[in-house]
């Protein structure tokens, strides 16, 4: 399973592309605005740290504003797939952009019966939101396996991004459940790394090794 960030921090994108772990990226409007900057801007300079897809969102909510938008933001960066909500106009959009050659990333998948309409649509990625579907009360990653079984079942190439992940946990039972990516907050992909065990064996091997070299 591959891990794209899901932010629109470059400075944070920076960092933790540098660790060698990043496949990609995903934003949203929601992500883009915390950052208060040009829009494309962002995107560019987020496709010049991670050579992989940078997901942007289309915010028109018919096919032909969705088309224009999603035509004008695949200009800006080879690796830029243009995400789009699932609704009637958007799989409408998305199978129109597919045709084009624009790669588009379903977004906004609260069921798998979303996600198999976005694979029919002949979309790149689909995105179930695991996190906002758990809110509910219901089994956002039992979407994910669903989509996987149904992928393989039926041969279809669309891959599925575990997305809204909002824990360690996400991280692993999506690769378990065998998503192609999870799209991850720089916060979890921080707590991922980190185990006070690794802390308090180094803190233990340095002291250790100060105490031996220090008597010779
Ligand atoms: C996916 O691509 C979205 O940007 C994201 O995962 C939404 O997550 P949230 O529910 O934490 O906003």
């Amino acid at each position: 399973m591959e891990l794209y960030l899901d932010t629109a921090d470059v400075e944070e994108i920076r960092e933790i592309a540098s660790w060698g772990v990043v496949s990609g990226v995903t934003t949203n409007p929601t992500l883009i605005a915390r950052e208060g900057r040009d829009f494309n801007k962002v995107i560019g300079e987020i496709c010049s740290i991670v050579d992989g897809p940078v997901s942007a969102e289309v915010i028109s909510t018919d096919r032909d504003g969705m088309i224009r938008e999603a035509r004008e933001q695949a200009k800006w960066h080879d690796n830029v797939v243009i995400k789009i909500p699932v609704c009637a106009e958007g799989l409408a959009a998305v199978s129109a952009l597919e045709k084009e050659g624009i790669r588009c990333n379903v977004t906004l998948a609260f069921s798998a019966a979303q996600g198999y309409l976005a694979a029919l649509a002949g979309a790149s990625f689909v995105s179930p939101f695991v996190g906002r579907i758990d809110d509910t009360g219901a089994d956002g990653m039992e979407v994910v396996a669903q989509l996987v079984e149904i992928f393989q079942t039926h041969g279809f190439d669309t891959r599925i991004i575990a997305a809204s992940i909002r824990h360690p946990m996400h991280v692993l039972q999506a690769a378990l459940a065998g998503a192609h990516i999870a799209t991850v907050p720089c916060a979890v992909v921080r707590k991922l790394v980190s185990h006070p065990l690794t802390d308090r064996g180094l803190e233990k091997f340095l002291a250790d090794w100060k105490g031996f070299s220090d008597s010779r």
